[in-house]
């Protein structure tokens, strides 16, 4: 086969552009601390309600800087929400925070994590427990029809200091209940718990706590969680997902993960003990 042209893929030239760069459509300051975001979608990108992936900045030497991000926003959506922090001398959010309407940001499709639905055993309650940033996956979650398919009663319990750290999420909770897709859906299965500790707000107290004293279960009018009905998810500092798993594990549940379903699944909202 003499003379024949074979055209191999080497042959294709590579585009010039930023590898994985995904355009800024969106940007809300919630408090000094904390904004979000929202990037368009790779459209190869498939992942599950409650996973994360690296986003990140090209640095100052032109290397990708990236970081662990939860995706905020539920599978289904056509864009990616992030809900950030703003660290002041943090190596990317010092510089993140400043993103405008219209910038690029980098952005590997690998989604991955253990806050999927997949990753718990059927049951009747779900319920989310986050301080801070990590409630991010379940700002996806909360978002997510199957959800709502899968457990009849949701509960979002959600624990900042100060009642302006609870605002992201608290918006975010009463525009469900006009949402054409999940509005009907949400109607009386999802209970919101937020609860402050260091202001004053009509829910106060540590997860920890409104669980153990059994106070969260009489303010929402659930009995107290016991293995055959209930399950859970944890965000939070270090500190906080420790003490949650054993409260979960006096309640009888056993922790799960991807390859092993079972009650309860934990994942860090960041990595270091806090600001
Ligand atoms: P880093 O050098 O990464 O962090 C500096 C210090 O800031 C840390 O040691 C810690 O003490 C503190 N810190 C970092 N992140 C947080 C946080 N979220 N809340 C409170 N203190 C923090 N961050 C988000 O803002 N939103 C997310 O959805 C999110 N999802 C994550 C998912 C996973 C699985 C992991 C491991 C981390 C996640 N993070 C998230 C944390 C994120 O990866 C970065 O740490 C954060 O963006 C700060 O980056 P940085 O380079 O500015 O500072
Ligand atoms: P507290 O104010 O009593 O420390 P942070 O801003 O430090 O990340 O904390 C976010 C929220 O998580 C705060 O309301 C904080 O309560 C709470 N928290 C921190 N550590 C724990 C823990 N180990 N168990 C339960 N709640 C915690």
């Amino acid at each position: 086969m003499t003379g024949t042209l074979t055209v191999t893929e080497n042959a294709v030239p590579k585009p010039k552009t930023l590898p994985d760069a995904q355009t800024v459509t969106a940007v809300t300051h919630w408090t000094d601390r904390l904004f979000s975001f929202r990037v368009s979608r790779p459209q190869t990108l498939r992942f599950r309600s409650g996973e994360f992936v690296m986003i990140g900045l090209m640095d100052d030497n032109g290397r990708p800087l990236l970081r662990a991000y939860s995706i905020a926003s539920p599978s289904w959506d056509e864009e990616l929400e992030f809900y950030s922090i703003k660290v002041p001398d943090g190596p990317l959010t010092s510089r993140l925070q400043h993103i405008e309407v219209g910038d690029q940001i980098i952005l590997r499709p690998k989604p991955v994590g253990t806050l999927v639905l997949d990753a718990l055993l059927p049951g009747e309650h779900l319920w989310f427990l986050a301080t801070g940033t990590g409630l991010a996956p379940f700002a996806s979650l909360m978002r997510d029809p199957e959800t709502y398919e899968k457990f009849e009663q949701v509960i979002m319990m959600h624990t900042c200091r100060t009642v302006e750290e609870l605002e992201y999420g608290r918006r975010l909770v009463e525009g469900l209940k006009n949402d054409p897709l999940i509005g009907e859906m949400v109607e009386g299965k999802l209970l919101y718990y937020p609860t402050t500790t260091r202001e004053e707000s009509p829910n106060m107290g540590r997860i920890t706590d409104n669980l153990s004293s059994g106070k969260a279960f009489v303010d929402l009018g659930l009995p107290p969680m016991a293995q055959g009905r209930d399950r859970a998810m944890v965000c939070g500092s270090l500190a906080f997902n420790v003490d949650v798993k054993k409260v979960l594990e006096g309640f009888g549940l056993t922790e799960g993960a991807n390859s092993d379903p079972r009650e309860f699944v934990v994942e860090k909202a960041f990595v270091g003990e806090g600001i």
